[in-house]
């Protein structure tokens, strides 16, 4: 399972890309918008810097406005994906987009049937929430699961980016189920490396070493 970054944060992107277990970034507006950058030199440095896909979400909400967006999000780098919103409007632009060869990530899937509208339009990646499910008591992995089950089932290459992730056990259950991506703030992918029993035993092998007073 590949491993994205839910952040525009150019620290952050450099910090995960250093650890070199990340392979690509998702942006939203929201998330734009916390950086308080000019826009365009801002993504253009994302991209720059992450060696796999980058997120680029568009604004507008009709066909027309969403492919002309999405076709200038395409040109911005050749690791940019076009996201655009799961609506009626966003599929017959999934569809022209992914005709043209730009290839598209489907944002704000909650159900398994706008999923498999979304594969059917020629989607590269469709990312379902779980996160915002959970936080109405449904149960956001089981909807990773249906959409997983139903693309191999059909045999639909539309790549499965679980998104909206809040904790470790999110991407736990991601990678079993069988996502493709797993996209996660900063802060999840350093719990990620955490564990007590490391820090403990790391601390009672240097303790001991330096009573021995060896080097290496
Ligand atoms: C996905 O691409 C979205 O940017 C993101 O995962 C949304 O997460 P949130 O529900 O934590 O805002």
């Amino acid at each position: 399972m590949k491993i994205f970054l839910d952040t525009a944060n150019v620290g952050e992107i450099k910090e995960g890309v250093a650890l070199g277990v990340v392979d690509g970034v998702t942006t939203n507006p929201s998330l734009i918008a916390k950086e308080k950058r000019p826009f365009r030199p801002l993504i253009e440095e994302i991209c720059s810097i992450v060696p796999g896909d980058v997120s680029l979400e568009v604004v507008a909400t009709d066909f027309e406005g969403m492919v002309k967006e999405g076709e200038e999000l395409a040109q911005v780098a050749t690791n940019a994906v076009v996201k655009c919103p799961l609506t009626k409007d966003g599929l017959k632009a999934v569809k022209y987009l992914s005709g043209k060869g730009i290839r598209v990530n489907q944002t704000l899937c909650f159900s398994p049937t706008q999923a498999l509208l979304s594969a059917k339009a020629g989607a590269f990646y469709i990312s379902p929430f779980l996160g915002r499910l959970d936080d109405i008591a449904h149960v956001g992995m089981d909807l990773i699961r249906d959409i997983c089950e139903i693309y191999r089932v059909q045999g639909y290459r539309t790549q499965v980016l679980a998104a909206s992730i809040r904790n470790p056990l999110h991407v736990v259950d991601a990678a079993k189920a069988g996502a493709h991506v797993a996209t996660m703030p900063f802060a999840v992918l350093e719990q990620l490396m955490k564990h007590p029993l490391t820090d403990i035993g790391l601390k009672k092998f240097l303790d001991d070493w330096a009573k021995l007073g060896e080097k290496i």
